[in-house]
């Protein structure tokens, strides 16, 4: 596509996120993009439809000041350390945007620290938004390799040449790990938190699924954000809520620069009602868990490498032919799964976990594939 002369250079050079596919095909099972298999509570559906009149006209809370205050009671924090985002992306892109300075060779000086760099760090694999978010800010990168086993390196190594910057001004970490799905200790983050004199966002995006979560971090240490979505575990990827929770003027300062009426009404009312049907998420969390744990063992005895998953997917590494081929045999019988074609990656599939239903349609398929 030829490039436009009024796009900025920056944009022009700019490798945009790439999200899995949204395939408009009838009949698809679809395990490619983490999607809770299961619909948002009835209370959720009824409450959204209630909401579906002529108030549309009107702009929503532009503090989703509810919602606040409700995630702020179950996190046991106030809502002034709570920011709410279109997603849990959105929240992710402030952070970059509030917390780094754009330019690959600026620094400047923390209150009483070092001076810190402007630069995005990450480890790889994660999140490949991360990436993109520094370069459309103009930021420079540090990413650092995760051990060959997708296993955090602990700080000691992390300070022994892997290029790994303790001052960077924002280091993301996902935790539980994607597309590894590898869930890290909190003791291990909390180790790594203290180390960083920036800022360090946790992305915890499928924490409902793991065995622990680092929240604490967040109201413990000054420069320590967590971020949530409602997306995956609270199945409401459509409405695009997610929240940062972190110190009261970490999360004033990042308030300053977002949208106005960043969140959607129907989104703030939808994620509310999820906050007053926790028993009935709480429950689908098991189901996901006991069927990624069956579905696991299914594909091990079918020969497949299956990597320990503390999140929504699986990530595996298959028997007999390439991934690439898997992910197209299995797609000719409708199947959808998710590949990556990074070096480290490109010998794995990405799996959603679905029904059992759906689980039991792949290992099927799997079988014949054989
Ligand atoms: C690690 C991680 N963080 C954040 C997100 C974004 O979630 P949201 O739907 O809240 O924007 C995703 C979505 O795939 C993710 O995998």
């Amino acid at each position: 596509m030829p490039n436009s002369p009024f796009i900025r250079p920056l944009v022009h050079a700019l490798h945009a996120y790439v999200p899995g596919e949204q395939p408009k095909i009838k009949g698809l099972i679809k395990l490619n993009t983490n999607e809770n298999p299961y619909p948002p509570s009835s209370r959720v559906l009824a409450a959204v439809k209630a909401a579906v009149d002529g108030r549309l006209r009107l702009y929503p809370n532009p503090t989703a000041q509810r919602l606040r205050d409700k995630l702020a009671k179950l996190h046991g924090c106030r809502p002034e350390n709570i920011l709410v985002g279109n997603g849990s992306d959105e929240v992710l892109a402030l952070a970059v945007r509030g917390l780094v300075e754009p330019g690959q060779n600026s620094a400047f000086k923390f209150k009483n620290s070092r001076p810190a760099k402007a630069v995005v760090q990450y480890f790889t694999p994660s999140y490949s938004l991360y990436p993109v978010l520094a370069e459309i800010h103009g930021a420079a990168k540090n990413p650092v390799a995760l051990n060959p086993d997708f296993s955090l390196p602990g700080a000691r190594e992390l300070g022994r040449g892997r290029q790994w910057d303790f001052n960077a001004a924002l280091t993301f970490i996902t935790t539980p790990n994607a597309p590894s799905g590898q869930g890290y200790a909190t003791a291990d983050l909390d180790q790594l938190c203290r180390l960083q004199r920036g800022a360090v966002v946790l992305d915890e995006a499928y924490v409902d699924f793991a065995a622990e979560n680092a929240l604490a971090l967040a109201l413990k240490h000054p420069h320590v954000l967590v971020a949530r979505t409602f997306s995956k575990a609270y199945s409401l990827c459509f409405q695009r809520v997610g929240y940062l929770v972190g110190h009261a003027d970490l999360i004033a300062g990042l308030d300053k620069i977002r949208d106005s009426y960043n969140v959607n009404g129907l989104g703030q009312i939808a994620a509310e009602a999820t906050l007053d049907d926790l028993k009935y998420y709480r429950a689908n969390f098991k189901k996901i868990i006991a069927t990624r744990e069956s579905l696991s063992r299914e594909l091990t005895q079918l020969g497949f490498r299956v990597l320990p998953s503390q999140s929504n997917f699986i990530f595996v590494h298959p028997p007999a032919f390439p991934a690439v081929e898997w992910l197209q045999k299995l797609r000719d019988r409708k199947i959808l799964v998710r590949w990556f074609s990074a070096p480290e990656l490109k010998g794995f599939l990405r799996i959603t976990i679905g029904t059992p239903a759906e689980a039991a349609a792949l290992v099927q398929a799997v079988r014949r594939i054989l």
